[in-house]
């Protein structure tokens, strides 16, 4: 059964409809990212499950309860925030066991739970210090224990990490994997960071415009796009985009002096018709496969391999990574694709299989 259902949420500020149709899925237990870039309604959304936010139509049910219309403190549920949000003038521990101290719990009890609760986020060290004697990393993971000790049915984050510094955010999300796997609740967690997404999730939910555009795990999004936004937005650097046209009755495409074989699409495109060649930058460096050639204009070393990028007679910018030399600026290098790895998208963007 799902621990959440998100059926069907529309919401709208003013003339400006910020959420539009969502429905999304949470099974017990599992990890769902919801992705997209500022402004798509991610935290709307999150907001709305929390009860923080009335929304204007549709239906949120946590277990087998209804919560549409339940304040936020009935729903059972946990939210750790992008700020912190820790009350200044309390300790660590003060500011851990406050949830505690609320539901009136005793004080042994609750000295407990904090500290099995600061024993697992490894900041039994910090218990007595005021947040302001906090690093950002060390301050999130009192916000994550304030959320923890509360031992919800859900877990809500919103860009829990976008404060950090990149070191930190690698070693906190690993940390906030870890505890998942370690107490399986259900978690659902927002970011506009597509790596973040992809290490964390079981499942995302790819978000524009407050639309739904995909939902899959993170290898079926990145392998497997249904339209040009999700191509572009999951994977890094970004996936290559082509010009090309249909050609031999449907059974090859030409992207500038490249001719990629079709046929193993189910679809069947008329002769002339323009679409999208979408291409991995990993993807560019196989051994046999169609030829482009690149003028390099920019090579990024990054010790095991290297992004190189360049034009293509075309004009067209394109990325590719290299493994084995270093080719530098004014060269002219081959790359070189396997047809099949190739993703066709038509002129609205969508995907051709
Ligand atoms: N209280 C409000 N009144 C009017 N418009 C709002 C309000 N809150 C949010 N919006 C608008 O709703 C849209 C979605 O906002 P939301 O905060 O959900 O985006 P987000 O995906 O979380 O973005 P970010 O990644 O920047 O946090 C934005 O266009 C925003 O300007
Ligand atoms: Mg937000």
């Amino acid at each position: 059964m799902a621990q959440l259902s998100i059926r069907s949420v529309s919401k709208s500020y003013g003339a400006v409809q910020v959420l539009d149709d969502v429905s999304v899925e949470v099974e017990e237990g599992s990890f769902v990212v919801l992705l997209g870039p500022s402004g798509c309604g991610k935290s709307t959304l999150l907001h709305a499950v929390a009860g923080l936010n009335p929304i204007d139509s549709g239906s949120i049910v946590i277990g087998d309860r209804n919560v549409t219309n339940l304040p936020a403190r009935e729903r059972d549920v946990a939210m750790v925030f992008q700020s912190y949000a820790l009350y200044p003038t309390m300790t660590v521990a003060q500011n851990i066991a406050f949830p505690l101290k609320m539901r009136g719990l005793d004080r042994r009890t609750s000295d407990e739970k904090v500290a099995g609760v600061a024993r697992l986020l490894q900041i039994e060290p910090l218990l007595s210090r005021l947040p302001r004697e906090l690093s950002g990393g060390q301050r999130q993971r009192v916000a994550i224990g304030r959320a923890l000790v509360r031992d919800p049915r859900l877990f809500l984050f919103d860009e829990p990490l976008s404060n950090l510094d990149a070191a930190l955010r690698t070693e906190l999300r690993a940390e906030i994997k870890r505890l998942h796997q370690s107490i399986r609740r259900t978690m659902v967690y927002v970011t506009h960071d597509q790596t973040e997404a992809l290490t964390l999730a079981d499942k995302i939910v790819v978000l524009k415009a407050g639309k739904i555009e995909q939902t899959g795990t993170p290898l079926s999004l990145y392998d497997d796009p249904d339209n040009v936004f999700v191509a572009g937005f999951i994977g890094t650097p970004r996936m290559n985009f082509l010009k090309a046209t249909v050609v031999d009755d449907g059974k090859a495409l030409t992207a500038g002096e490249a001719r990629v074989d079709i046929t193993h699409l189910k679809a069947r495109l008329d002769n002339g018709r323009t679409v999208t060649l979408g291409i991995r930058p990993e993807h560019l460096d196989e051994k046999e496969g169609v030829t482009l050639s690149l003028a390099v204009d920019v090579t990024e070393r990054l010790g095991s391999t290297s992004y190189v990028h360049g034009a293509l007679p075309s004009g067209e910018t394109v990325v590719a990574e290299r493994r084995e030399d270093q080719p530098r600026f004014g060269e002219t290098i081959t790359l070189r694709f396997q047809p099949t790895r190739a993703r066709i998208f038509d002129a609205e963007g969508n995907r051709i299989r």
